[in-house]
C-alpha cells in the first residue's frame, strides 16, 4: 500500500488522518479553550480544598442545615414526639451527626461505641432512655460523672439535632465499651422510625 499524499483543507489545515471520509486534522487548541480548561481544574482544586479536603467553608447544605437548627430553637417545651419526629428528618440527622463528630466522638468513640462516655448504641442505659431523657442529658449533663452540659455552649437546635441522632443509633448495637448501666428490654431492634412525618 502506497503512502497516500496528505489531503489539505482550506478551512482545517493538514488533514493527518482519513476514515470513512471521517477527515481529523491536528490544529493548536484556540488559547481561550486551554485557559478555560485550566482554570476549571484550578477552581475544582479549590473547591475540593475549601469545601470537602479542610471544610474551611460550610457547604451550601450545611449552611440550609444551619438555618434548619436555628429554626428549632422555638422557645417550646421539647416532647418525646418532637424529638422521635426529628430523628426521621435526614437532614436534622446529617446535622446531627456533624455535632457529634465534633463534641462527642472523643468520649463517646467515633461510631457511639464508648469510650470514656458509655456505648450509646447498646441496648444498656444509665439514665433514661426516652428521647425526652436523652435530651435532657445532653442539655444538662450529669454532673459529677463525667458527662458534661451542652446546653448552652451548643444552644437547644443543636442539642435537639445530636438528639435525633442518638436516637438512631440505639439499638444499632455496635460492638465497643461494655454495657453499662440497666437493659432496656423493651427496646425496638435497629434505629427508631416513626411513621408520622
Ligand atoms: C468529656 C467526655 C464526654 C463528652 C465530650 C460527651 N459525653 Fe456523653 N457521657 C459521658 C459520660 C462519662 C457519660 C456517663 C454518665 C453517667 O455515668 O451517668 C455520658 C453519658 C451520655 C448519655 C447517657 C447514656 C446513658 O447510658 O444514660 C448520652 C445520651 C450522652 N452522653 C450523649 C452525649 C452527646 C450527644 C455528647 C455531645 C454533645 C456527649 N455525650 C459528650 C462523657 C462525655
Amino acid at each position: 500500500m502506497s503512502e497516500q499524499p496528505r489531503p489539505h483543507d482550506p478551512i482545517q489545515g493538514d488533514i493527518v488522518h482519513q476514515y470513512d471520509d471521517i477527515q481529523e486534522a491536528d490544529n493548536k487548541l484556540p488559547q481561550w479553550w486551554l485557559w478555560s480548561f485550566y482554570l476549571a481544574i484550578a477552581f475544582a482544586f479549590g473547591y475540593w480544598v475549601y469545601f470537602e479536603a479542610f471544610a474551611v467553608g460550610k457547604s451550601p447544605l450545611d449552611r440550609y442545615s444551619d438555618e434548619r437548627m436555628a429554626a428549632l430553637d422555638t422557645g417550646a417545651p421539647v416532647t418525646d414526639e418532637e424529638l422521635l419526629d426529628l430523628s426521621a428528618d435526614r437532614l436534622t440527622v446529617r446535622g446531627g451527626a456533624r455535632t457529634f463528630a465534633q463534641n462527642c466522638a472523643k468520649c463517646h468513640g467515633s461510631q457511639a461505641e464508648g469510650n470514656i462516655g458509655p456505648n450509646l448504641t447498646d441496648e444498656y442505659w444509665i439514665g433514661g432512655h426516652a428521647p425526652i431523657d436523652i435530651y435532657q442529658t445532653i442539655t444538662g449533663g450529669r454532673s459529677g460523672k463525667g458527662m458534661p452540659s451542652w446546653g448552652l455552649q451548643l444552644g437547644p437546635g443543636a442539642c435537639k439535632q445530636v438528639a435525633a441522632y442518638v436516637l438512631t443509633l440505639k439499638n444499632t448495637r455496635v460492638p465497643g465499651k461494655e454495657p453499662q448501666g440497666t437493659k432496656v428490654e423493651d427496646a425496638p431492634a435497629g434505629p427508631v422510625k416513626t411513621a408520622k412525618k
